[in-house]
Order: structure tokens, then sequence, then C-alpha cells
């Protein structure tokens, strides 16, 4: 449950003749409760990667899969959490999370018990009923997260979630979902432009060309961190200076760094917190 797989995906916007080629030839297995984190140069095709899986998109050519069914509209199997949170103003936190259960049609009383279930572990039940402008940005994502979690989706996709938090909060987020990700795994594909943030989550990095992108290389963080004796349990500061993390983290650093410099048209812009 959970497996993601891209075929052959091409994808142009506009017409196929002279339209904006975005995705060139990918092909990438995902196993069912893997972590894969994309990074690559702004505008190379990493939102509209996740967005074809998430079923908002269509590839132009090639197909993606997810759990041996091709995709071709958004499903309850798949949910996705934005950089920017994309919470109901009007509608409080218990409400904001309650919403894709109602949509699912759950009785009241299974909806009120996930939802304290979630809420627990998130831990914002004392902020259940507060509205999303009195949280901080931080609480705000927290409960864009259980509100994706909540109906336990097989997948879960993240767009630059922790895009807009300022580095402490981050450090924190990126901890509670490796948290999660213990108590509930999940299959994760999580788009980030923070190089570390990806070499202390992912299972697999991908590294994407500038656009049209492509797959440039495909990471096994895992088998490093289980030769190096790490792991995402560990304190991301503890990690942050181990050899082989320094080691992946700039090579990471200098394949998008090729990116930004060869040939013309290349974008400058990465690290910055745009979507
Ligand atoms: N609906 C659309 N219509 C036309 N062009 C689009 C559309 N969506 C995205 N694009 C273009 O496709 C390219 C890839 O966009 P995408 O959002 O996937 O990039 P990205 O890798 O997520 O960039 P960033 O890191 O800045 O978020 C960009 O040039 C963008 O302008
Ligand atoms: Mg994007």
């Amino acid at each position: 449950m959970g497996s993601i797989r891209f075929d052959q995906v091409n994808k142009f916007f506009g017409p196929k003749k002279d339209g904006l080629k975005v995705l060139e030839n990918i092909n990438l297995d995902i196993a069912e409760k893997e972590f894969v984190a994309i990074v690559g140069p702004s505008g190379c095709g990493k939102t509209t990667c996740l967005r074809i899986v998430a079923g908002f998109e269509q590839p132009t050519t090639g197909t993606v899969v997810v759990n041996n069914r091709r995709v071709t509209g958004p499903g309850p199997d798949r949910a996705v959490v934005f950089q920017h949170f994309a919470l109901f103003p009007w509608k409080t936190v218990r409400q904001n999370i309650e919403l894709g259960l109602r949509n699912k049609g759950l009785p009241r009383e299974e909806r009120s018990d996930l939802v304290a279930g979630v809420l627990n572990l998130m831990g914002l039940e004392s902020h259940a009923d507060a509205f999303p402008h009195q949280l901080s940005g931080g609480m705000q994502q927290r409960v864009a997260i259980a509100r994706a979690y909540v109906l336990k989706p097989e997948v879960l996709l993240m767009d630059e979630p922790f895009g807009a938090l300022d580095a402490q909060t981050r450090v924190v987020m990126q901890e509670e979902l490796v948290r999660l990700a213990r108590v509930n795994p999940r299959t994760v594909l999580f788009i980030t432009h923070s190089v570390e943030e990806a070499v202390y989550l992912a299972d697999r990095v991908v590294i994407m060309t500038r656009r049209p992108g492509r797959i440039k290389e495909l990471l096994d963080i895992r088998s490093v961190r289980e030769a190096d004796n790490w792991s995402r349990f560990s304190k991301i500061e503890d990690v942050m200076d181990q050899e082989s993390f320094v080691h992946l983290r700039t090579h990471v650093w200098k394949s998008l760094r090729e990116e930004k410099h060869e040939g013309r048209g290349a974008d400058l812009s990465i690290g910055q917190n745009k979507n």
C-alpha cells in the first residue's frame, strides 16, 4: 500500500510543439512507506511532479501509478501539505481538521474520535478551538499536517511544508515528522529547497536538473546512514557534523550548483522560499 511509480513521464504546459517542456522522461519507483525527497533548481518541475501524483495535473505522456492504479485524479489515498498552510480562516483548528472526514461522509462520533486522536498526536489539544490567525506559523503547519494525517492517506505529498517557518520551528517540525513517521509510517514524497532537510529526513534523495526537469541523481541515504550508524531518529544537531552527512550534503550542493551554472537560462533563485 502506498507505492508510487513514475513511468516515462513527460509534461508540457501549452501545446506540445511550442509549449513549455517542464518534465522530461521521469522514471521513479517509490516503495510503500519510503520517504523520498526531491531537490532541484527553482522552476525545474518539482511541484508539477507532486501535482501529477496528487492527480491535479495529468502527464502529457507517460503514467503515474499509485498502488498499482493509474492516477487520473485526486483520491483519498493521497493527501497534500503545501508551504502555505491553506487553512480555512473562518474555521477553528478542530473544524479544519474535521473537514476532510466530513467530506468522506464519516458519522459524527467517528469524526470526533479521529480528530481527538490526531489533536493529541500533534500536540494541538489546547488549540482545538482557536482560529488559524490566533496560531503561530509552526502551529498552523501542524494543523495542516494533522488535517492530512487524519485522513489516513497511504501517500503524503509535501511541497516545501516547512519553507515558511523560522529555522528553530523548522527543526521542531522536522523532528515531529520523524516521530510521526515512526508512530505511523506512510509513503512520503517531500519537496524541499533545504539540502540538510532532504538528507536528514529522506530514505532517498532525488536531484533534478534545471527545466526541463530530469532525474539527475538518485541518492540512497538510508544505506549510508545505516553504515555510519546515524538515523533520522538522532537529533539533527548530532547528525549535522557526522562525516557521512557532511559528505552527502556537499555532494548534493555541488550537484545543484552545476544546474545553476550550466548553460543559459539557468535559474539562480535556488534556496529561496518561493513556491
Ligand atoms: N499551470 C501551469 N501553466 C503553465 N506553466 C506552468 C504551470 N505550472 C507550472 N508552470 C511552469 O512550469 C515550470 C515548473 O514549475 P514548478 O512549479 O513545477 O517548479 P518547481 O520546481 O516547483 O519550482 P520552485 O522550486 O520555484 O517551487 C515553471 O517554469 C512554471 O512557471
Ligand atoms: Mg514548487
